[in-house]
């Protein structure tokens, strides 16, 4: 089942995929041309409902990078619809298929939509993010309360400066469409780390309450991330103070507090 989202010129289409790591699968759509970019294909099923149901026509498939559940359906769409890859450029020894590079600033034109590109590394050196209107496709990069992992070819160093430097000054209505929903995980986590779990605000306790693993979170603006996300927040003494290991996140320097809770969650 999937969910509808629609805008004055564009509808993005987004479903769960039933996994064990909640990968979200989306398309954007123009209304007018009915073309579409699908994102990170990993649900070949799922995906080819939402083209059948909707008449879409496929023009491109967009790498945010190049894990394993991010491309996994690359051939498939690439051959059947005959489509192109836009990619980054460092994605040219990961992949055996031919792609078009997108930098930063990139405007990739669907019908008549604007898909902005940034670049966007830490997670991966390839990894980018779209924008559109006033939403964020930022794949593995950020998540509800939370940002991908580095295990995987990532860079902390790289991840804390596009968090610090680049997302946290995008404008606060711009709302999150990630690549994984970790909501219900983030917040246990958030909760592990402060000392008195009731300073966790109710907003949070209630959508623990109201999580379903069959189900996809709620939508959420940066604001609520610059409110509630520990990685956005960590130059805050007001976040600080109530952590229960408080005396680890001293060190005055951020990126090592980042660093730090970047472990923890790991650890987690
Ligand atoms: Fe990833």
């Amino acid at each position: 089942m999937y969910e509808s989202i629609i805008d004055d010129n564009f509808i993005i289409y987004r479903f769960l995929v039933k996994n064990s790591d909640r990968n979200v699968n989306y398309l954007i759509a123009c209304k007018k041309t009915l073309n579409c970019v699908i994102i990170d294909p990993l649900d070949k099923d799922g995906i080819e409902e939402i083209i059948n149901n909707n008449s879409l026509n496929p023009i491109y498939v967009f790498n945010t990078h190049a894990h394993p559940d991010h491309i996994k359906e690359n051939s498939f769409f690439l051959n059947k619809y005959n489509c192109k890859l836009l990619a980054h450029i460092d994605c040219k020894n990961l992949f055996e298929f031919e792609f078009q590079n997108v930098f930063e600033n990139d405007v990739i034109k669907l019908g008549d939509l604007n898909l902005k590109v940034l670049h966007t590394p830490g997670h991966c050196h390839e990894h980018i993010s779209l924008i559109l209107g006033e939403y964020f496709l930022c794949g593995d990069l950020i998540f509800n309360l939370g940002v991908g992992n580095v295990k995987f070819r990532g860079d902390v160093s790289m991840l804390f400066r596009t968090i610090t430097h680049k997302v946290k000054n995008l404008p606060d209505d711009l709302k999150l469409l990630p690549g994984h929903d970790y909501l219900a995980n983030n917040i246990n986590f958030l909760q592990s780390i402060y000392s008195d779990s009731e300073v966790i605000d109710d907003e949070l306790s209630d959508l623990l309450n109201q999580f379903s693993s069959e189900k996809l979170s709620p939508i959420f603006d940066l604001k609520f991330e610059k409110k509630y996300n520990p990685f956005l927040r960590i130059d805050e003494f007001t976040f600080l103070d109530f952590l229960d290991k408080k005396d680890l996140f001293k060190n005055e320097n951020i990126e090592f507090r980042f660093r730090l809770l970047r472990q923890l969650r790991d650890e987690h």
